[in-house]
């Protein structure tokens, strides 16, 4: 359990880099935090602007539209980003934080049964798909078909494309929209302007994309890797429960330490070099934010939970001008499931687990689980604990 997600320690320590077969090129992957941070400092030299090429594996089979905005560089970059920050804002608002917990105490308290559950398919993701809702401003009830899709939306997990499925129904979104003076995602896009134009379908559809693909597989792995840690140490959410502070620390601990996200790639349009590797002009270098993440010389028991963590200078949400529009999001989903774990939970037995591992030409690695089945033990209430009065 304990190096499984850290297949790249003695790459890292030795030269700093791992090459994946990826596209027909053997491609770089960085493996430190400090190269990982001076890349993303250095757009012009390791752009984004490389549509269906942002992940190691092209999605041209899966997708037919460019995202927005990751798949562009500035200064449309900045443009195109400024339209939606203003729904990835929303999570600091305290009204919406109280209404995010309030869903998530119902969505566990519907999961958490004595019973066998799948942490995957009954918690994870109707917590990502609902939690979704609020953020775009769309009717609860949306969330139901977003659901049915499963972890994720490009790809079955045997490679089949279903992505026609996600296409159709975005483009209809926007078509009803039309005309709305409403606040949802859909109907703000539809009257958004840019660089003094309305926005294309194109682009509109390539917005929607990213917001539903996104943080999909991303959430839904760091929630199911959460419950199993749980599962493996009941004692911690006592120790959460000690000090609510912990909750803040063990937040960010569990995006370091899960690191849903294997590697984002920048194409480097003149060329360059990253350490010992030279990039061939339109070659291709990945992030590797999982690797960056576990650097000893930057986190001390880096490949251990440490759920107070004080200095965590991690990237697991990237760095830089295309850090990620969801991570007040993230953060405040994770934020809510410690909470309510706290409240509501004693402890988490494991069944069984199936892990979704990631397999390239030169490492695997669990990203997260396809399925974990598990019982969860309630708290009791303290005034009927025996010798506890109320
Ligand atoms: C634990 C959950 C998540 C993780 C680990 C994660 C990770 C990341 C990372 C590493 C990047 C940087 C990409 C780059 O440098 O090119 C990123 C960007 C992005 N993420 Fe997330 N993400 C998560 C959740 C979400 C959610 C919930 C949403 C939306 C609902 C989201 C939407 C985005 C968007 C739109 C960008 C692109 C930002 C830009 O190009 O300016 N992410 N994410």
């Amino acid at each position: 359990m304990k190096t499984e997600r850290d297949p790249f320690i003695q790459k890292r320590q030795e030269s700093g880099v791992e090459y994946m077969r990826a596209e027909g090129q053997e491609m770089p992957l960085v493996l430190r935090l400090q190269d990982v941070r001076k890349i993303c400092k250095d757009w012009k030299t390791f752009s984004n602007d490389d549509p269906f090429m942002i992940v190691p594996h092209s999605e041209a089979n899966v997708r037919s539209v460019r995202q927005y905005p990751i798949e562009t560089d500035p200064p449309d970059h900045t443009d195109y980003r400024a339209l939606v920050e203003p729904f990835f804002r929303r999570p600091n608002d305290a009204n919406y934080q109280v209404s995010m917990q309030h869903l998530v105490d119902e969505v566990l308290a519907a999961a958490a049964t004595p019973d066998c559950v799948d942490a995957v398919s009954d918690l994870a993701l109707p917590l990502q798909s609902r939690s979704l809702a609020r953020l775009l401003n769309v009717d609860d009830s949306e969330a139901k078909l977003w659901i049915s899709w499963g972890t994720h939306v490009f790809k079955e997990g045997d490679g089949i494309s279903k992505g026609a499925e996600l296409s159709s129904y975005i483009r209809e979104k926007f078509e009803a929209a039309e005309g709305s003076d409403a606040d949802d995602f859909f109907s703000v896009l539809n009257r958004a302007d840019f660089q003094s134009r309305k926005l294309t379908l194109e682009e509109k559809h390539g917005f929607a994309n990213m917001a539903f693909a996104g943080g999909r597989d991303t959430l839904i792995h760091t929630i199911s890797s959460i419950i199993a840690y749980f599962a493996a140490h009941s004692e911690s959410l006592e120790f959460l429960r000690e000090d609510h502070a912990r909750i803040i620390t063990a937040t960010e601990e569990f995006v370091r330490y899960v690191s849903p996200l294997t590697a984002i790639v920048r194409t480097c349009p003149h060329g360059a070099k990253v350490l010992d590797a030279v990039i061939a002009p339109g070659g291709r270098v990945g992030l590797c934010w999982p690797s960056a993440n576990r650097d000893e010389t930057a986190f001390t028991q880096h490949d251990e939970v440490v759920l107070d963590r004080s200095l965590n200078p991690h990237v697991g949400f990237g760095f830089g001008i295309h850090r990620c529009l969801g991570a007040a999001q993230a953060r405040l989903i994770i934020r809510s499931l410690l909470e309510s774990l706290c409240n509501q939970i004693e402890a988490i037995k494991l069944i069984e687990a199936i892990p979704e591992v990631e397999q390239e030409s030169s490492f695997e690695r669990k990203v997260g689980y396809k399925r974990l089945l598990v019982s969860f033990i309630p708290r009791v209430p303290r005034a009927l604990r025996p010798g506890l009065a109320a």
